[in-house]
């Protein structure tokens, strides 16, 4: 089925997004497509007999990217209603438009109609597998750098914009050392997701945007950013990179998990971001699920969505040295992959 969407003149970007990413084990798995007997529907839910006409004629076509990145994030549902979720972003032909984002918010609203009952029926909760897997993942690529690098086990790993700092807590429990060392570095300002901040063997730095206050020059072995500098403006992109190259030792490694987006990819970015928040929103119940509060997410959120080239170029402008790219579970070369619709993937470099 071949799907034609225009992206060619996308509008700047200064959309949004909030929640954090909750689980990505589901997207390890192929994603289960639709039965083919799967009787396509027009938006107002009568049948239509003509399945080349309904998914390729109008704007509510079926897209198997889209249903890949609805199944990533709402695995919990059945299959029909994933359905009916990629039927809701088929309507939807300004995804990228925040100054017409009635439509987007509504198709936000009707997508969380579908979710909450589900979710309240059957006590969907927040899950951690997915950042369980991916500080196995990080861990199996540093510990070794680590190792052979240091002779002494005071490492110290700064997590720029590590969310509620699970991550980072759990390579503290595995590689040890002080508390002190291991620092999730966050900014509590403008449209984002609330955390509790509740890991007692981490640190937590809320910086300003400015300066990572506190941080000696040349006193850092590691520093990620994980899927946060997107929701940075270029001048706190700036600022965090200069501050980074600052706190690194010579020879200390940057690692950087980011979209390479395209204009073709960068509609399940989007809507990848869009449907965290909505599962954000419904489990944990803020700041609110009617129209306004999905128009304000979509306004005051920050996603500033850059080509892979270009954040190297970023990265080597502030004097990083590009070591290499790897697919988003860092254990093997980036590539294109049909799981993988919004194109996460690492950058590593050494200052
Ligand atoms: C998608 S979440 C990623 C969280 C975590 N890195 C992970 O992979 O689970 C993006 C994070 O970036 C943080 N963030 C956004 N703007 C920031 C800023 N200016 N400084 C520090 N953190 C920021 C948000 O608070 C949020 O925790």
């Amino acid at each position: 089925m071949l799907i034609i969407i225009s992206a060619a003149a996308l509008p700047k970007i200064n959309l949004n997004w909030v929640s954090c990413i909750y689980n990505y084990t589901s997207t390890e798995k192929r994603s289960e497509l639709p039965s083919m007997s799967y009787k396509p529907r027009n938006f107002a839910g009568q049948a239509t007999s003509n399945r080349r006409t309904a998914y390729s004629n109008n704007t509510n076509t079926f897209d198997p990217k889209m249903y890949t990145v609805v199944n990533k994030i709402f695995k919990f549902l059945e299959n029909r209603d994933k359905t009916r979720i990629c039927r809701v972003i088929g309507t939807i032909t300004n995804w990228t438009g925040v100054t017409e984002n009635t439509n987007l918010a509504a198709a936000m609203s009707s997508i969380y109609q579908i979710v909450k009952p589900v979710i309240d029926s059957q006590e969907i909760q927040k899950s951690e597998d997915r950042q369980d897997f991916i500080t196995g993942k990080i861990l199996d690529y540093i510990h070794p750098e680590l190792v052979v690098s240091t002779e002494a086990k005071d490492w110290r790993l700064v997590d720029i914009g590590g969310g509620n700092g699970n991550i980072l807590s759990g390579i503290q429990t595995r590689l040890a050392g002080p508390v002190d060392n291991y620092i999730c570095v966050e900014n509590q300002s403008g449209w984002q997701e609330t955390y509790a901040y509740s890991n007692a063997n981490i640190r937590y730095l809320f910086w300003d945007n400015q300066e990572l206050s506190g941080l000696a020059d040349g006193s850092v072995d590691v520093a990620f950013c994980m899927v946060s500098l997107h929701h940075m403006t270029d001048g706190t992109i700036s600022n965090i990179l200069a501050e980074l190259s600052r706190v690194l030792k010579p020879g200390g490694k940057l690692l950087i998990k980011e979209h390479a987006a395209t204009p073709d990819n960068l509609k399940y970015i989007l809507w990848e971001h869009h449907m965290y928040h909505i599962l954000d929103v419904t489990i944990g119940g803020s700041p609110g699920a009617n129209q306004s509060a999905w128009r304000e997410y979509l306004e005051r959120s920050i996603n500033n969505f850059k080509p892979a080239d270009e954040w190297r170029s970023l990265m080597e402008q502030t004097g990083f040295k590009f070591g290499e790219r790897l697919n988003r579970f860092l254990d093997g070369g980036f590539e294109p992959d049909p799981r993988n619709p919004s194109e996460l993937y690492w950058d590593v470099y050494t200052r």
